[in-house]
């Protein structure tokens, strides 16, 4: 038997008064749609269907899976008219598992179960407690606890209502039973839609027993509806993923002022401070230091480096023991060799800068290869943009750059060449030896400051 998982999508999600389709929504930078794509796919699945609707073609856009096929809910009718538009994408054989697009914290351990608890059932659903049950659908059991049916909040009479176990949405039976119900569904209920919840009394009227799983975490299959739910569980996933860095050995300063929007992998005794925001893809090495206020996106900082408050890492590759900050802007295409440093104030952008040199105050570097052990003075900038084309400056190894130096680009610093403080270089200049432009310094004899007429 193939599992075969169907993702519903189709809903509107007016609650959360968007223009974004719902279920693109991020959670921990990434749709909810995806989360639960990427939970079925940690599971032995061969396709998935995703029924899609509301927002159409985004939504299909903006979603990846290895296999991932694509059902068309043209109006939305129900949960039950939303798997009928896959159904027929599944073998008869299939174990179709339904799962719901918006609930986007549920682990594959979790749907896993809820296929094992099929057993020797025809269908299973997955179902919680939660202290406020209302608006959710009561799982109603017979005298010997066994599931009888689903009674949507609307259709509840009194004594329904009190009933605190609820059906999450997931739900697990063979592709055959399932097309065999969908086909008796009818909208004859308070809202006027196909519910998929029907097939457990259809499968309790044809003999057949119905399982249940209770899932512990209600927190896990909770949907988002609106935006302050959508808050809830942004905060419920980022504890998920600080625990996971912490109980991997890195000492997070206060775990609800690190925020991971992306894949974070960080080796021990790594130390991250306030107020931190780590996005895309961080690769983290052991003993990094990394002070209050930084954002890191899609970088790899090396052991031992010390991320100095306030700075802003992008698209970057730093090797071990680097210093960057504080202040310091870090884009795209930088790398930096060992001991490197990058100080306050400093902006690079694809700059290769060679071991042990450094960049201390107020520069840009942007277009360029620096050697190793250069020294670059405070406020020296790469004119590396002539407002057409980019042109790289590129600096040979022990070379000296004096304070407040244009490289005018296309330029080549010779190895070991000093550069006096405040030139404007143009043309490559020789190895070893001091370059300097500098009109000559004059002292104008006899010369008063202007002072103000008397009244
Ligand atoms: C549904 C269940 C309810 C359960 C609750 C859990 C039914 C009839 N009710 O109610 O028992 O307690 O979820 O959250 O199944 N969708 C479509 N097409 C549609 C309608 C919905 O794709 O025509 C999708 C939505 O995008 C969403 C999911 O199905 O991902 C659930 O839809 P929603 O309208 O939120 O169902 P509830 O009324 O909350
Ligand atoms: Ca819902």
């Amino acid at each position: 038997m193939k599992l075969f998982p169907i993702i519903l999508a189709a809903g509107q999600g007016t609650r959360m008064r968007s223009a974004l389709p719902k279920v693109l929504h991020p959670i921990a930078g990434k749709p909810m749609l995806q989360h639960v794509i990427d939970a079925c796919e940690q599971l032995t699945v061969t396709k998935i269907a995703v029924v899609y609707g509301h927002g159409g073609e985004q939504v299909k856009q903006q979603v990846v899976g290895k296999q991932l096929l694509w059902a068309l809910q043209a109006e939305q009718k129900g949960t039950g008219h939303a798997v009928q538009q896959a159904i027929d994408l599944a073998e008869d054989s299939d174990l179709v598992l339904i799962a719901y697009g918006d609930v986007p914290l549920i682990r594959a351990e979790t749907l896993n179960k809820l296929c094992l608890g099929l057993g020797q059932a025809t269908l299973c659903v997955l179902t919680t407690k939660v202290p406020h049950p209302k608006g959710y659908g009561r799982i109603v059991r017979d005298a010997q606890g066994k599931v009888k049916a689903i009674v949507e909040e609307k259709d509840t009479n009194d004594e329904q209502r009190l009933i605190n176990e609820i059906n999450t949405g997931f739900m697990a039976a063979r592709a055959s039973d399932w097309k065999r119900w969908l086909k008796q569904l009818t909208p004859q209920n308070a809202q006027g839609e196909y519910y998929l919840t029907d097939c457990v009394g259809l499968a309790v009227a044809e003999g057949w027993v119905v399982s249940s799983v209770l899932c512990e975490d209600s927190q896990e299959v909770e949907g988002v509806n609106n935006r302050i739910q959508l808050a809830q569980l942004e905060r419920v996933a980022q504890k998920r993923q600080v625990e996971q860095l912490m109980l991997n050995g890195v000492t997070i300063v206060d775990p609800a002022r690190l925020d991971i929007r992306g894949k974070v992998s960080a080796q021990i005794d790594t130390y991250i401070d306030v107020n931190v925001v780590l996005q895309g893809e961080v690769v983290l090495g052991k003993n990094v230091v990394i002070e209050p206020n930084c954002i890191i996106k899609d970088s790899t900082i090396g052991d031992f480096c010390h991320i100095k408050a306030n700075s802003l890492i992008e698209s970057a590759v730093i090797a071990r023991d680097c210093d960057i900050g504080p202040f310091a802007r870090v884009r795209p295409g930088t790398v930096l060799e060992p001991e490197a440093k990058i100080g306050n104030f400093v902006e690079t952008k694809k700059a290769y800068i060679g071991s042990g040199s450094k960049v201390s105050h107020l520069s840009y570097i942007g277009d360029a290869t620096v050697g190793a052990n250069v020294n670059i003075g405070a406020g020296t900038i790469t004119c590396n943009y002539d407002g057409v084309n980019k042109h790289q400056t590129i600096i040979g190894d022990d070379a000296f750059i004096g304070s407040c130096t244009q490289l005018v680009a296309p330029v080549k610093v010779g190895e070991g060449a000093t550069i006096g403080a405040g030139s404007t270089i143009t043309k490559d200049t020789p190895p070893h030896q001091l370059t300097l432009t500098r009109a000559p310094q004059k002292t104008i004899e006899n010369w008063q400051r202007p002072v103000k007429e008397p009244k």
